[in-house]
């Protein structure tokens, strides 16, 4: 569903990616991980096409995405930084992402999951740190499309959030959907992944799923496996 080949990204003169390999051919949850700055967002945005290349192909179901804007609309896309309209209420900018994208058959059912009715009237601007994330989450899973990418889905829930949003995500791959997640809160990589692709300067260092890390680093714990890859290599 999603190739990356030779994928490589320079900010004038910090290199980021510098030949990215990856072919996420099944449906299924991978957890791109990596230390800060490492280049997961600047992956994903490439894939969705707000960040260009400097060199490289990406392929969206055997397409390139290369001047093929249709293909945005087989991907929901969770941002790390949302960067919503501050004096808009709740209410009014979910029903302006409706009329920008079309009609939702799941707005109602996600609201009421993540308790939003009791900020809808609220300016998005007033809104704490969770509430503004619940309606990221909100917004992104509302569309239903077959690709799904969430830039750290966790940020700012509470426990019962928590829990909603893992089950959401198994719920939306047991439906055959493909999930791209970011996260640095292991105990929730460990829960959901199918398959691991971790980015360390600029490539990816490892990608299997969590039995194949555990035996690799000689590491029981998923935490000390992950942060055994970044100490063996001097991180
Ligand atoms: N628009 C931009 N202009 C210049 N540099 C950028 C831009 N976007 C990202 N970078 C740089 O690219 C590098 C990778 O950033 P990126 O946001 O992809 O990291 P990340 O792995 O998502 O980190 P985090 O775990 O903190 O979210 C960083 O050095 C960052 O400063
Ligand atoms: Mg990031």
């Amino acid at each position: 569903m999603i190739k990356v080949q030779d994928l490589h990204k320079k900010f004038q003169k910090n290199i980021v990616l510098s030949g990215v390999n990856l072919e996420l051919k099944e449906s299924g949850i991978y957890s791109i991980l990596g230390p800060n700055g490492s280049g997961k967002t600047t992956l994903i945005k490439s894939i969705l096409g707000m960040v260009l290349p400097t060199k490289g192909s990406i392929k969206i179901n055997d397409k390139s995405i290369k001047a093929a804007w249709d293909y945005r609309k087989q991907i929901d896309y969770l941002p790390q930084i949302a960067n919503f309209p501050s004096n808009l209420k709740v209410k009014e900018l979910i029903s302006m992402i409706k009329d920008l994208r079309g009609n939702s058959k799941r707005d109602k059912e996600l609201i009421n999951l993540f308790g939003v009715e009791k900020f809808l009237d609220k300016k998005v601007g007033t809104l704490s740190g969770g509430m503004k994330q619940k309606t990221n989450i909100v917004l992104a899973f509302m569309f239903d499309s077959p690709i799904l990418i969430l830039d750290e889905p966790t940020t700012g829930l509470d426990p019962v959030a928590l829990i909603h949003l893992k089950e959401l995500i198994q719920k939306e791959k047991e439906r055959g959907k493909l999930i791209l997640i970011t996260s640095h809160i292991m105990s929730f990589v460990e829960e959901i992944t199918d398959e691991i692709v971790f980015l360390l300067e600029g490539n990816v260092h490892f990608e299997g799923n969590i039995s194949e890390l555990k035996k690799q680093t000689s590491e029981q714990n998923f935490e000390r496996a992950i942060a055994s890859l970044l100490i063996s290599n001097h991180v």
